[in-house]
């Protein structure tokens, strides 16, 4: 190494983890990704995406299995609205609720 050799530069943070809810599937966890289980165990999922079950009804739970495509949730019944729910999300993807 010389004097005029630049300095070495740090790598830049990678970026933080993603993941994408859907509306009535599972989430979607960019891979790969180490799911620690309730039991304490941990499952290592190589792939670049990870369907992470939220409907409890599959098959090889954790992991999505499509299972939520064929139990649909019965129709809401008639009657008052429903109270607010949660803030949605920007279209943009941005991560960032609504102010
Ligand atoms: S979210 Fe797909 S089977 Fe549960």
């Amino acid at each position: 190494m010389s004097a005029t050799d630049p300095e070495p530069t740090a790598a830049p943070p990678p970026p933080p983890p993603r993941i994408r809810l859907t509306e009535r599937g599972p989430l979607l966890v960019d891979g790969p990704v180490d799911l620690l289980l309730p039991d304490g165990t941990v499952l290592h999922c190589d792939r670049p995406v990870v369907a992470v079950c939220t409907c409890r009804r599959s098959r090889r739970y954790p992991l999505c299995d499509t299972s939520h495509r064929t139990h649909r949730r019965p129709a809401p019944a008639p009657g008052p609205a429903p109270a607010p729910g949660p803030p949605s999300f920007p279209p943009d993807g941005s991560g960032q609720t609504p102010g």
